[in-house]
């Protein structure tokens, strides 16, 4: 079986990462790392149940949060959730790429679908100097992070652009290029930061390494042309003992 075909089989929830709820723990070092403070006007786009807007602003007391979901069920949620605590949250039901936002000083921002990132990256671009916006897992497009600590990125306003995937490469992951050991310390990195409640973690791993490395490689920015060992081995494990095929993922 092919890995897309695989993926395809898992429920279309998991697959898109809609509901997965990111641990209080990973919101903390999210906001540690931008230093967020009482000053900060923070945006959860995609606040989901409402968690990150709780933590920042009991723990951080951020001026001003406000969580956008088009999720109405999840927006009940966070709602009950925040006024039970008594916070002072603004919560909109709404596609984000209707919402307004200047605003923002921090705003956090965990998607992957490639449509919305670039219709959001017109409005990113328009905000004041200054305002951060967090990412999971890559930078902005053709953008050069500010800080990094995978799976946590920070891209500041104006954006500095990329001159080369290298560039962003060394940028995100410290390195030139990626090796085998680099792409299953990044795919642990994210699993650990965005899994704590996924059994099963090292088969995710396994995947996320070789989804990594195998990208890489396609790009032009593995280590070298040969493919290594442990990629092979892991590559023959998965075929053998999970009927995966990932060897198609290989561009010739
Ligand atoms: C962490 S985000 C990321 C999910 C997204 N599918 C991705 O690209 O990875 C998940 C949350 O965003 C919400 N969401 C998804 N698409 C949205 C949109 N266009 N506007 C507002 N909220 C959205 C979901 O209801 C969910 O609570």
């Amino acid at each position: 079986m092919k890995i897309e075909d695989y993926l395809n089989s898992l429920p279309e929830n998991i697959l898109s990462g809609e509901d997965v709820q990111m641990p209080d723990n990973s919101f903390r070092e999210i906001f540690n790392l931008v230093d967020l403070k009482k000053d900060d006007v923070f945006y959860h786009l995609g606040c989901g149940e409402g968690r990150g807007l709780s933590i920042a602003l009991e723990e951080y007391n951020v001026k001003k949060a406000t969580g956008i979901d088009n999720n109405q069920n999840k927006i009940n949620i966070a709602k009950n959730h925040l006024m039970k605590k008594n916070l002072e949250v603004e919560l909109v039901c709404e596609d984000i790429e209707s919402t307004e936002f200047e605003d923002a000083t921090i705003i956090l921002f965990w998607f992957a679908d490639e449509k919305i990132i670039n219709s959001m990256m017109k409005k990113f671009e328009r905000l004041k100097s200054g305002t951060r916006i967090v990412t999971i897992w890559g930078p902005l497009p053709g953008c050069l992070p500010d800080k990094v600590r995978f799976p946590y990125i920070v891209n500041t306003i104006p954006f500095k652009k990329t001159s080369s995937l290298q560039e962003q490469v060394l940028a995100v992951f410290g390195v030139k290029c990626i090796d085998f050991v680099t792409a299953w310390e990044f795919a642990e990195r994210y699993t650990k930061a965005l899994g704590s409640n996924i059994e099963n973690d090292r088969f995710l791993t396994i995947i996320q390494t070789l989804t990594i490395w195998i990208n890489a490689k396609n790009l032009g920015v593995s280590c070298g042309e040969e493919i290594p060992e442990s990629i092979k081995t892991y590559i023959n494990i998965m075929k053998t003992h999970f009927d995966i095929d990932f060897e198609c993922l290989l561009e010739k």
